[in-house]
């Protein structure tokens, strides 16, 4: 096997790049806690594949989005498996990634050069939350509806704006059909975007920076 690997090397070049790509020096200090934002990125992955699948089954319209629910869990062959595999990479998200901001606040990997990484993954935080606010709305049943009703209502209580950020978020007064499909569009076009082009750049950083290291 290792003489077939090398001739294929020899000629194509995998080893190089690989090791060019994936391979750093890490400092010292370094332990499990450090694989808490790898454990992160998993369920991101885990996520973004699962979310793509059940979007082939679940149609965004007032009438038919909860029996699209209904079909997927009961109907479609394994849906009850990615729906679920969907539900839980998102809470193991929320959990791993608020482990990882704890272990960089440990460990003042906030601090000088590393502040505008602090800043991108603050960022990544709110739209992860966002994300798992927006995706709660979408089985459109009664608990997904009375969540989004008294959560949106909170937006009501900043002085000035609040008022047109409800009417912005829920699409009028109430949660209706058009907040449905402006839920929809935020889940799966708007925040996954912005979190692509947060998670390039928190990745680039961490490369350009390299990991702090111990305490
Ligand atoms: C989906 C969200 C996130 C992913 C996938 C992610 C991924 C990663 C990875 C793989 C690393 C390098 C290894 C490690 O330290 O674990 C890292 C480092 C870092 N992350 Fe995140 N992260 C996320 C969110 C956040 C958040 C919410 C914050 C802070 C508010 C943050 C701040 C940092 C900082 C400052 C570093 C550099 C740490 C050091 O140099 O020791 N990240 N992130």
């Amino acid at each position: 096997m290792g003489e077939i690997f090398d001739w294929i090397d020899n000629r194509f070049g995998i080893r190089q790049p690989h090791r060019k790509f994936l391979h750093r020096d890490i400092p010292e200090g370094v332990n499990y806690s450090f694989c808490l934002g790898g454990a992160a990125l998993v369920c991101f992955i885990m996520l973004f594949l699962s979310g793509i699948m059940l979007s082939i089954y679940y149609v965004p319209s007032e009438t038919e989005a909860f029996n699209s629910i209904v079909r997927i869990n009961n109907e479609v062959r394994l849906g009850w498996f990615i729906r679920s595999f969907h539900k839980w990479s998102s809470n193991l998200l929320i959990i791993s990634i608020i482990l990882h901001t704890i272990r960089v606040f440990i460990y003042k990997a906030y601090r000088s050069p590393r502040e505008l990484n602090w800043v991108a993954g603050s960022l990544t935080l709110v739209i992860v939350f966002a994300s798992g606010f927006t995706g709660y709305l979408l089985p459109w049943d009664q608990k997904a509806y009375w969540a989004t009703e008294v959560g949106t209502s909170m937006a009501k209580t900043i002085p000035i704006i609040g008022k047109y950020l409800l009417y912005l978020v829920r699409g009028g007064e109430d949660v209706t059909g058009t907040t449905l499909i402006r839920f929809y569009a935020m889940h799966i076009i708007y925040l996954p975007s912005c979190l692509f082009i947060l998670l390039w750049a928190h990745f680039h950083m961490v490369r350009k920076q390299g990991i702090k290291g111990g305490l």
